[in-house]
């Protein structure tokens, strides 16, 4: 896990990298609403604010569906998010 970690930073030399953190509750069920993201509510270009790479890189709340994320955004992109995250007051 180290040597994971070690190896990662190194690949990611010289490029400012740092994934995506909120502080999600533990029990979240992944809905999106105006009071948990005010800042992003009704907005459809989810890409324009949070990088592709850097989401679903840490699974910190231990949902059943995180393993799922970064394959289906991978073939699905945007259109997909809506599958898990609700869909955003839109
Ligand atoms: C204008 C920038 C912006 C856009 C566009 C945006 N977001 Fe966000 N998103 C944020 C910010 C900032 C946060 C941190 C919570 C907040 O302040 O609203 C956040 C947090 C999140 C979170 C973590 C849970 C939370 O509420 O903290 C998820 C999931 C998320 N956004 C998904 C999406 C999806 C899906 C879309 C597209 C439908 C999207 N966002 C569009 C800015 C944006
Ligand atoms: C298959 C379900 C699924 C799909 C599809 C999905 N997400 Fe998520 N997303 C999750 C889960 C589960 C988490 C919680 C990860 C954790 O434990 O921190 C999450 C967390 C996030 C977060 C919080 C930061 C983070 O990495 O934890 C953002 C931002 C986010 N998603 C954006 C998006 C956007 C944008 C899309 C569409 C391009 C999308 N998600 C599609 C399941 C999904």
């Amino acid at each position: 896990m180290l040597v994971m970690g070690m190896m990662v930073v190194w690949l990611g030399c010289g490029v400012e990298r740092k994934y995506e953190d909120y502080h999600l509750p533990p029990d979240w069920d992944l809905t999106l609403t105006q009071q948990n993201h005010p800042h992003g509510f009704r907005q459809t270009k989810c890409f324009y604010c949070h990088i592709k790479a850097n989401i679903h890189e840490v699974d910190r709340i231990g949902h059943a569906l995180f393993p799922s994320a970064k394959p289906t955004v991978d073939a699905q992109g945007e259109s997909s998010c809506s599958t898990c995250h609700g869909t955003n007051g839109n």
